[in-house]
């Protein structure tokens, strides 16, 4: 019998933040599998901030190549190998894998591609969200980078996203006061409520203001989702010798062409402050090792994984637009 697969498109490049009409469905048989290639069937498609800067034209660098107007769209998703020509991808593995955002997808095994543990112990969507990329992105940035100090002050922006909210969740356990940047007051409301933030600040006018009483000891570590105006009042925020973690910059993916730099670099000199970005992906040696200990969080009832969960590839769409509106609470999820 055939089976159709249903992908998501780009139908336009979107123009600033990505909404519905930037994509469509489209439907496709499957194609046969030629040697070494495997059939994934994709259960959950996870919505990441990052991937919208390759549906810009001409973004495409070392990592990705600018995504085409009418092709699927490429994402990080949670797949089960359902047939497979290729000794190494037997089926029953499940991965984390960067294919497009599709309810099947071929791989000969040169995609970016994670295999999972064999008996999942968590709902298989945690392992994008808290035990995936996402959490990964806030262990790395956090543990290796950033490493918080009891008593210090952390100020996280993009707090109540996927990254942000075990971010959050991470300073408080190593014992920082922990101050997050969100969106909106409901959002304030949640992480201080749900995460465990000691503060909120939301992003808007007088936001130098608002940090400033938010962290009445200044600012040791900034952990940035967000870039552009945030980051540069973040700077004049920080304490001497005070950490930058540049995790991304959501606010600039949009942006055809580089957006001006802050305007007050000059005060990492005089503060002799250090800025330190960093992708998750270039530590894949050590995706097991940072798996293992979110999951001991987990297990611990240290770690909550918030998740904005909507079903169906028709609402892959609404989803992503969703993360960029700041209606997600949590980690962004379609369920297949
Ligand atoms: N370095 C790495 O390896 C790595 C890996 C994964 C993710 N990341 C980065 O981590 C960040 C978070 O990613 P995520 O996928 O977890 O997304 P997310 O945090 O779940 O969603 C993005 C959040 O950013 C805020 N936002 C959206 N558009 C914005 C805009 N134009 N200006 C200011 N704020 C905006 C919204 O929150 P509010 O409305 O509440 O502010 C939104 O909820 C992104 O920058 C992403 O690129 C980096």
């Amino acid at each position: 019998m055939e089976i159709l697969n249903h992908s998501v498109v780009l139908a336009r490049r979107p123009d600033g933040n990505p909404v519905e009409e930037d994509f469509r469905v489209e439907s496709a048989p499957l194609p046969l599998l030629g040697e070494g290639e495997f059939l994934c069937k994709n259960h959950f498609v996870s919505l990441d901030a990052g991937f919208r800067k390759w549906m810009n034209e001409g973004s495409g660098d070392e990592v990705l190549p600018a995504m085409a107007i009418g092709e699927p769209v490429m994402g990080l998703v949670l797949s089960e190998v359902v047939d497979s020509l290729n000794g190494d991808y037997p089926v029953g593995t499940w991965l984390m894998a960067r294919f497009a955002w599709q309810e099947y997808s071929v791989s000969d095994g040169s995609d970016f591609i994670a295999v999972l543990p064999g008996n999942l112990e968590f709902p298989p969507s945690a392992y994008m969200g808290v035990l995936g990329d996402t959490g990964m992105s806030a262990y790395f940035g956090m543990t290796e980078l950033g490493q918080p100090q009891p008593g210090e002050t952390v100020l996280i922006s993009g707090a109540g996203g996927g990254v942000g909210s075990i971010a959050g969740q991470i300073s408080k356990m190593r014992g920082a006061y922990t101050v997050g940047i969100v969106g909106s007051e409901d959002k304030a409301r949640w992480i201080t409520e749900e995460l465990g933030y000691d503060a909120a600040v939301i992003r808007g006018d007088d936001l130098a203001a608002w940090i400033a009483s938010a962290c009445p000891d200044g600012v040791d570590l900034f952990f940035d989702n967000v870039g552009g105006t945030l980051l540069e009042a973040a700077i004049s925020a920080m304490n001497h010798r005070g950490r930058l973690v540049l995790c991304g910059a959501v606010s600039g993916y949009g942006d055809e062409e580089p957006a001006p730099g802050p305007s007050n670099m000059f005060e990492v000199v005089t503060r002799e402050l250090s800025i330190q970005g960093f992708m998750t992906h270039f530590r894949h040696e050590r995706y097991d090792e940072a798996r293992e200990q979110l999951a001991t969080w987990l297990r611990e009832g240290k770690l909550v994984s918030p998740e904005h969960r909507l079903q169906g590839i028709d609402n892959v769409a609404r989803a992503y637009a969703d993360l960029f509106a700041g209606r997600n609470f949590g980690k962004t999820v379609v369920e297949l």
